[in-house]
């Protein structure tokens, strides 16, 4: 194998001590710009619902490594990761061939803080999510963790057109037939997804429907107050700031792994 070609055969290259060096065993690509891919589950690797990793691929002495949130609940037997292709990408541009049967590398040490523990409990709990930002979110709403600690569950995601919803929607919409969570998520789990550049059924930022009051007017759901309402950001730096200032005009006060609050925010895949 060339040292740089796409990822098919066995690693080229030794793997280092950190990283684990798992099997491709589902690739399916909803749009030219994404895909989702699952891997095989070490058994010594644990994470938290929400927490990120950093994968790479087998194909060069020192590989490129990228953060990504695990999509995947925390009791799956497989890994599974949404990903963009971006085409000069250093690692996308090479995992957006990938095989089953190929190899892709983890590093051991998941972390991040769109988790459980880094929020006070409440009633609702709003995940708000733009593009592959959806992914920890995907990975929350299958674990039965989220509804013993929270009534009701709302999943938000813009995007600029609609076949970038088709992953998150298909995801929900089988979400029910879950052996696991599938009662829980009955008339709790509220999926509102909104495109900005092409026509929809909802359409707008956000943060435009929030702050306007339309997302309010659409849903039947109260404004969202520090009472009864936590949050967990995530998408790109611009999102990230903007969401975050309108929840902190909302009341809400951001908290982190080891000082609890009512929102959360994933810092990981910017900057
Ligand atoms: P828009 O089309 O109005 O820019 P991107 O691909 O640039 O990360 O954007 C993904 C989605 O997030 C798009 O629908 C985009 O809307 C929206 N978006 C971009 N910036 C913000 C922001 N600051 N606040 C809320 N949504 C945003």
């Amino acid at each position: 194998t060339e040292p740089d070609a796409a990822p098919s055969g066995p690693p080229a290259f030794p793997i280092p001590d950190n990283v684990f060096a798992e099997k491709v065993v589902l690739v399916e690509h909803f749009t030219d710009r994404l895909f989702r891919f699952r891997i095989t589950r070490p058994a010594s690797f644990r994470f938290r619902s929400g927490e990120f990793v950093l994968i790479g691929l087998p194909n060069a002495e020192r590989p490129v490594f990228r953060a990504y949130s695990v999509a995947s609940p925390a009791w799956d037997e497989e890994i599974e990761f949404y990903s963009i292709k971006v085409p000069d990408g250093p690692l996308t541009e090479h995992l957006q061939k990938i095989k089953p049967g190929d190899t892709v590398l983890m590093r051991k040490k998941p972390t991040g803080t769109l988790v459980h523990d880094a929020l006070v409990p409440g009633k609702r709990l709003y995940l708000l999510s733009t593009g592959t930002g959806v992914a920890p979110f995907a990975s929350l709403i299958r674990d039965p963790e989220t509804y013993e600690k929270f009534e009701e569950v709302i999943l938000v995601q813009t995007c600029r057109e609609v076949g970038e919803l088709t992953y998150i929607t298909h995801l929900v919409t089988d979400l029910v037939n879950d052996p696991l969570v599938g009662e829980m998520v009955e008339g709790r789990l509220k999926l509102f997804t909104t495109t900005t550049r092409e026509p929809f059924e909802r359409m707008g930022r956000i943060t435009d429907l929030m702050i306007g009051g339309t997302f309010f007017e659409q849903t039947g759901l109260p404004h969202i107050s520090p009472a009864k309402d936590r949050a967990m950001i995530c998408g790109s730096m611009a999102m990230l700031k903007d969401t975050k200032a309108m929840l902190e005009g909302f009341g809400l006060i951001e908290g982190a792994n080891n000082a609890p609050a009512t929102f959360v925010i994933e810092r990981a895949f910017v900057g």
